[in-house]
């Protein structure tokens, strides 16, 4: 049974959800599942935005011949060229031989560098701000080189004031029926969050150059490859978002504290820590073991706090290994403009610190705050002056 709705006048989203994948691109958790959203619009001419995951195909094939109701299609607008959106190009021109596929040099390169069938008497080469009219509708394509490939494009529809933003403004988990933001709770913003740190948050200067492009546009709806379509109100909400995130500005003044350890006590600092802070005033922490939280959630804060304070033993004359790999993640995601302080541990020869400090101090725009606390196997009472004077100083740089 095909699965559609219209979401304006003759535009149709014909995506689908998948709850079964345990991880996105075989790393991001996804407890509430993915989406993969596709639309179609009917005018005198039919196109087809982007395709879907090769995992919903079945659903998607039925979904697009439903909504033709035995038309042709015209069109196919590649925005995307991820196998997450583009593994039903070939089926699509094996049903639709006419189709024009719509996209850039890299689309096509792309194209040919995934599929082995011959679809180069299909393409149809567009450049940025070039428009395609489909009778009452007119598409607008803007290349958004980086964000987050290089072949990506939005396709904005001029009459209604559509955005077509491939990946841009994604969320992850799956619709359960309602596809607006305005109709779920609002939950929602952390699975954007944690899919715009995680998947797009090495392109921040890519994302603001596309801002630049869109100013001025009215839009009434962006409608993204993954996860809920903003309309209305929630247009203006995400794109403020966007706009913090990708000049990585924290959203809120709060802590993230996270730490790796093996036998507590590296734990026990960052708590005794957390507890000085909550005392002096400080609101809104929130503390993870980076060996049970997965990576992504605690990128996700990262991007949303305004001060991290990162806890680790020394293991094997290096810094504890899952430590040692987030803050690499991070480093190559750009993360920047934060205050840090900084926790180690050690029992006989201390390296945690030192390659905390060097990891950080490859970000930029990142002010250590505070003395970084070297506690020597389990913290002793006798070093709870050093303790107060973190926690002085960390909230000193949050309550000013
Ligand atoms: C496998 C392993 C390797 C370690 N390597 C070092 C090291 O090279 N230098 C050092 O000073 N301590 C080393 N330690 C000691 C830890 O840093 C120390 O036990 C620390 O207090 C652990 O903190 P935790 O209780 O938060 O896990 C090592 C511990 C383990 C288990
Ligand atoms: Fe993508
Ligand atoms: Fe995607």
């Amino acid at each position: 049974m095909y699965s559609i709705q219209e979401i304006a006048p003759k535009v149709y989203w014909v995506g689908g959800n998948d709850r079964r994948l345990e991880r996105f691109e075989n790393m991001f958790p996804l407890p509430n599942g993915v989406a993969y959203n596709s639309y179609l619009m009917l005018d005198e001419k039919t196109a087809l935005i982007d395709t879907v995951d090769q995992s919903i195909s079945a659903l998607y094939l039925e979904n697009v011949t439903y909504v033709l109701g035995g038309r042709d299609l015209d069109y196919l607008i590649i925005n995307h060229m991820e196998p997450d959106h583009c593994a039903n190009i070939e089926e699509i021109v094996r049903r639709y031989p006419n189709i024009q596929l719509v996209g850039n040099k890299k689309t096509f390169q792309f194209l040919e560098q995934y599929y082995s069938l011959d679809m180069s008497s299909n393409y149809l080469e567009v450049k940025d701000g070039q428009e395609l009219s489909l009778g009452n509708q007119t598409l607008r394509f803007y290349t958004a080189a980086m964000v987050h490939w290089p072949e990506v494009m939005f396709t904005y529809e001029v009459s209604q004031g559509i955005l077509f933003s491939a990946d841009a403004f994604g969320s992850f988990g799956a619709h359960a029926g309602n596809l607006y933001a305005d109709e779920v709770d609002d939950n929602i913003m952390n699975e954007a969050r944690r899919y715009y740190a995680n998947i797009v948050g090495r392109y921040g200067a890519q994302v603001q150059a596309v801002f630049q492009k869109l100013s001025g546009l009215a839009i009434n709806m962006i409608c993204s490859l993954h996860g809920l379509i903003w309309r209305g109100e929630s247009v203006p909400i995400i794109f403020d978002k966007y706009d913090l995130w990708s000049r990585y500005e924290p959203e809120n003044k709060g802590v993230v504290l996270f730490y790796a350890s093996m036998y507590g006590n590296t734990e026990n600092a960052m708590n005794a820590l957390a507890n000085k802070l909550a005392q002096r005033g400080i609101r809104d922490m929130h503390m993870y073991d980076v060996s049970k939280t997965h990576p992504s959630y605690i990128i996700s804060d990262l991007w949303k706090y305004s001060n991290l304070v990162i806890g680790s033993p020394t293991y094997n004359a290096h810094l504890y290994f899952v430590m040692d790999a987030l803050l690499r993640e991070i480093t190559v995601l750009g993360f920047k403009n934060r205050k840090v302080s900084l926790i180690g541990n050690h029992t006989w020869a201390s390296s945690a610190v030192k390659v905390m400090q060097e990891l950080v101090g490859t970000m930029t725009d990142v002010e250590i705050i505070g003395t970084p606390l070297d506690v020597r196997s389990t913290l002793k009472a006798e070093r709870e002056p050093e303790l107060d004077a973190l926690a002085d100083a960390i909230s000193e740089s949050i309550l000013g």
